[in-house]
Formats: structure tokens, sequence, C-alpha cells
């Protein structure tokens, strides 16, 4: 077992042992091991890996002469705890931030660029600063910042006490507290960012940040799973995300990317908002421009719900090009932006895990992929 425990689950980060995935082992007078490994899904990716791990750790031991290794599946309860512990083990190993450890840190992504991410996030810290929270915005979308524009606010940012001091914005009787690459370079310096930079720029914006005081952080992501989203899986483990679609994407497809990413790093899904829905005129006329049923297809596939369906209106659009969040004033779309945030403070967050492929998402997805879920193409 002490040599079994050299083996590491890649994507969990902790030996099989300690995970409890090793479910028997016995050596014979003749000494041939026989080593039962439970897996988190049979379908895990990474089984023959372990099983070459598992044998070679086994035939380091003296007197063990042939190895033989019986994979298996690990029973519901047994997933559970493995999942707790891999959980532990990911806050234990995060850095350490001024974010407040009852802050909610909320990351808004999408399969797809263009489809609201940035205005969402724009229009759900107004509204949750209005109803008196003091809301963090970090601006992850390093080379497509969006979000000073948006919330009107300009750079640069100042430094106390060697951390960075986001930009306040006074929203109702609570904050919006504000960093993004648009305070610190222009538009067009930014483009000439790359991979590891963006990382360390995201782990700039996380550790090397006074976000003390705040209730909430919200995360604008750039769209899809790349290397932004896979370091906050790791910077931030305690991250559930909001996926944004339109009503007319596929959902099927978005659901295989974000299973990638569940693949590739620890993050859980709390809800989808389907933006763009249905335009309803001042006659009371409905306008499915974009189609219908993408957020619903996309909740389901993932097992999680579908938490708003923002309409299509152009005061969305006319309030990010002004600076002035249509949730800041009264009107039917804002409305769908408080009614958001309102579900998001009384839930309390029990989002579905998303650990390595022991997560249940992938079995929902899975199933979702078997099923052959049909939906327009996107
Ligand atoms: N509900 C809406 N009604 C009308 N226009 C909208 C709505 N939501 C977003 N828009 C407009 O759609 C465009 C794209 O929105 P936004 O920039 O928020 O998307 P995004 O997902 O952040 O894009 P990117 O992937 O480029 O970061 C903007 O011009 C925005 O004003
Ligand atoms: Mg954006």
């Amino acid at each position: 077992m002490a040599r079994l425990a050299s083996v590491v689950d890649p994507e969990l980060g902790l030996d099989i042992v300690e995970l409890g995935m090793v479910t028997d082992a016995t050596v014979d007078d003749l000494g041939h091991a026989i080593i039962e490994i439970a897996l988190t899904t049979a379908a895990c990716p990474l089984r023959g890996q372990i099983e070459q791990d598992a044998t070679r750790a086994a035939l380091s031991v003296e007197g063990i002469e042939s190895a033989e290794i019986s994979m298996g599946q690990l029973s519901r309860e047994a997933k559970a705890i493995l999942m707790d512990r891999a959980r532990q083990a990911a806050q234990r190993d995060a850095p350490t931030t001024s974010i407040p450890g009852a802050a909610r840190v909320i990351g808004v992504a999408s399969g797809k660029g263009g489809v609201g991410k940035s205005s969402v996030t724009a229009n759900l810290a107004v509204a949750l600063a209005r109803s008196g929270h003091v809301v963090g915005v970090l601006d992850a979308d390093i080379w497509g910042f969006s979000i000073p524009r948006l919330l009107n606010l300009e750079g640069p940012v100042e430094a106390k006490d060697k951390k960075m001091v986001p930009k306040v914005k006074a929203v109702g009787s609570g904050e919006v507290r504000v960093l993004s690459m648009g305070f610190l370079a222009d538009e067009d310096q930014a483009i000439m960012w790359r991979g590891l930079i963006l990382s360390r720029a995201v782990q700039q914006f996380i550790e090397d940040t006074d976000w003390s005081g705040i209730d909430y952080l919200l995360i604008d992501l750039p769209p899809g799973t790349g290397d932004i989203q896979m370091s906050l899986a790791r910077l931030l483990p305690r991250t559930e995300l909001l996926l944004v679609t339109t009503p007319a994407l596929a959902a099927q497809n978005v659901a295989a990317r974000a299973g990638d990413m569940a693949r590739r790093g620890s993050i859980r899904i709390s809800g989808v908002i389907e933006n763009m829905s249905a335009f309803v005129c001042d006659h009371g006329e409905r306008y499915a421009l974009f189609g219908e049923g993408g957020g619903q297809r996309l909740a389901d596939s993932m097992g999680v719900e579908l938490l708003a369906q923002i309409p299509l209106d152009p005061r969305v659009a006319a309030g990010g090009d002004a600076g002035t969040p249509v949730a800041g004033g009264e009107s039917s779309v804002s409305q769908s932006f408080h009614d958001l945030a309102d579900r998001l403070v009384a839930s309390a967050p029990d989002p579905v895990e998303m650990t390595g492929c022991s997560a249940r998402m992938l079995d929902l997805l899975d199933q979702a992929v078997e099923a052959g879920i049909d939906s327009p193409s996107a």
C-alpha cells in the first residue's frame, strides 16, 4: 500500500490510496500480487496510465514477482468521499488571496464568443450592488476586455501595500469594485500578450489585488475553455460558473466543451443564463429572433437550472455603449437582471461537482451524448 501511494491520479493531484481508490491488495506465496483499483468512472481516460503506474509500483516491492491489476468502479458513496477529499486538497493547495472566505466567486463563461458574458457580468454586478452588496468584478478577458467601457471606468490603477486597488463605483447602497487589463494597458498593447503572460495576469488580478470587503466576485471570462479558465480552476477552486448561452446555440456543443474543462481542471457549474431571449415589443408581441430553447437544452444536458432568460433588447446594447448598464434603471429588461441577482442571492451554492473524471458532470454529459441531444447547429 505504501508503494501504491506513489501512484497519483494526474487529474485530481492526489494519490490513489489517499483517494480510497485501492479497494484490495494481496500477495500470494509465489509473489503474485492482485490489486483492485476502483475508478471514478469505468471510462476514465486515465485508466491505462493508472494501471501502468500501479503495476510498476507493485513490482518495485521486493518479493513481488508479478502483478495483476483489476479495475472496477467506485460506489456512489465512495465517489462522494473522494470528491470531498479532492476538493479539500485543491482548497488547501490554492494560493492565499484577500477574497473573503464568505464571498461567492462566480465566473461568467460561455463556449462561444459574443453571447453577452460581459453585458451579463456588468448588469449583474450593478443589480447586486443596488441591493446593497459590495461586488468585485474581475475582468479576466485580458485580450478583449470590455468591462471598463461597460461600466464607464478608466485607469490607471493605484497600489496600496503592494496590492492593486480596484476602481470603485458607488451603485445604490452598494459598490462595484473593478479590475481590468483596460486600466493597465491600452487596447493595442493587450493584443500582444500571450498564453503564459495571460495566466500570470489573471493570477495577479487574484493574488495581488485588494479584494477585501467584497460579498461577491464576478469574473468576466473570455469565451471557450482556454488557459485562463484552467488557471482560474487552479487559483480559485471555489469558483462556480454561470454558463451564458443564446437561444439558438447547440447545447451539446457547449456541454462537450464544458466537459472538456472538467476533465482538465476542477470547476463547478451552478446554472445557465439564456441571453438574447425573445424580444417583447411595447404591444406585447414576442419576437424570438435568435430561436428558442437553447438555454433550457443546455441546462438540461448539464443537470443544472436555467436561472434567467434575459430578453434581446436594444437598451442592453445602448446602456453598454454609454457605460450606463440598463440594470441601473427601471425597465422590463432591467428587472430580468434584478430577478437573476435575487435568485443568486437566495440560492445556497449547490453547484454540480466537476473535479476530474470523477465528476457527476461527466456522467451527465455521457448520458446527454448517448441520448443524442439534437439541436440546431451553432
Ligand atoms: N440581451 C441583449 N440584448 C441586446 N443586445 C445585447 C444583449 N446582450 C448583449 N448584447 C450585445 O451583444 C454584443 C455582445 O455582448 P458582450 O460583449 O456582452 O458579449 P461577450 O460574450 O462578452 O463577448 P466576447 O465573447 O467577445 O467577450 C454587445 O454589443 C452587446 O451590447
Ligand atoms: Mg466579453
